[in-house]
């Protein structure tokens, strides 16, 4: 069966980057936030990166029109019931994500295809929860979602092989290029990068090198647009430690253990870019390395 309307829940960073790729698409949209207030500023989100986009001559404005009248918003997870595919980028919470999945798993006819965003949860755990785990995958998108061409399509042993196909599908009509990974904590991309980004920490806990000649030596080295340690302070070092854990969890190898300095820097509010301050400091312009992370007392 075709799909025609997508249902996107959740509207934050992902959500309303995934709902604009959709639309821009051809998809009619359904989004579904929390309340009336986050469905306006998730779509305002959507509506400025647009607005951007016709202010640098790259869009038309009948273009911008076109896309923010496939986009409706909603509070109401019944509301999606006409959707053929529903992708979920809510919080990374397993209760919470479960709670939605069950609620539209009634809400919802046979034919929708569900698509979890998560980015280390179980995609099996989560399909075991309805009734329709053949027809459950993971989609999951780069941020930012319009920027980033990659899309790893997430196949869970339940997941049929007919159901399967057709995210993939979806995931190339948005334009996108589709990769086929199973359902391994981290799928392919997260599986290499984090333990790359904690021996980056690692090598800085160790006396390796600086801050500064780390992340120089990875750029510069190997080419790459931006070093590990400003890398952490983008992705955000609540968010690597929180996925490093699920991993650990999940195998049971050092390689996947988040470093003692990622931990306490993580317990002191120092979470990267978003905080102000992480491997760098935000508030100086341009951001300088944090002294002293890695000095011994007195
Ligand atoms: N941030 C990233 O770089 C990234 C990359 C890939 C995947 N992901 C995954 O995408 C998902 C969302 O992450 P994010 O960074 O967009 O988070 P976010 O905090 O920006 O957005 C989550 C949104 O979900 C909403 N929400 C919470 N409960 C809801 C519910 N029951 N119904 C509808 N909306 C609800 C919140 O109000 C919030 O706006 C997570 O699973 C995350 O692991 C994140």
């Amino acid at each position: 069966m075709d799909i025609k309307t997508v249902g996107v829940v959740g509207c934050g960073l992902m959500g309303s980057g995934i709902a604009q790729v959709c639309a821009e698409a051809g998809y009619t949209v359904r989004v579904r936030e929390v309340s009336d207030e986050l469905v306006q500023r998730g779509l305002g989100r959507i509506e400025s990166f647009l607005k951007k986009g016709v202010e640098k001559g790259r869009l038309a404005p009948e273009r911008l029109r076109e896309v923010t009248g496939r986009l409706h918003g909603t509070t109401s997870l019944e509301a999606l019931a006409d959707c053929d595919l529903v992708i979920e980028a809510v919080v990374e919470s397993l209760d919470l994500k479960r709670e939605v999945y069950q609620a539209l798993d009634k809400a919802c006819p046979a034919h929708t295809l569900f698509a979890s965003n998560t980015s280390s949860l179980s995609i099996t755990e989560m399909a075991a929860t309805t009734k329709r785990g053949d027809r459950f995958v993971g989609l999951h998108f780069f941020n930012p979602v319009p920027l980033m061409k990659l899309v790893e399509v997430v196949r869970s042993p339940l997941t049929s092989a007919e159901s399967f196909e057709r995210a993939y599908a979806f995931a190339r009509s948005l334009g996108k290029t589709p990769v086929r990974a199973s359902d391994k904590t981290g799928f392919i991309v997260n599986r290499l990068l984090v333990p790359y980004l904690l021996d980056a920490v690692r090598a800085l806990e160790e006396g390796v090198a600086s801050v500064a000649d780390i992340d120089e030596g990875m750029r510069l080295g190997c080419g790459h647009p931006m070093g590990p340690l400003t890398l952490l302070d983008f992705v955000g070092l609540d968010t690597t430690y929180y996925i490093a854990n699920i991993m650990f969890d999940e195998f049971r190898e050092k390689r996947f253990a988040p470093p003692p300095l990622l931990k306490r820097m993580v317990q002191a509010g120092m979470h990267g870019k978003k905080t102000g301050r992480g491997f760098y400091d935000y508030r100086q312009d341009p951001p300088q390395p944090v002294a002293g992370l890695v000095n011994s007392p007195g």
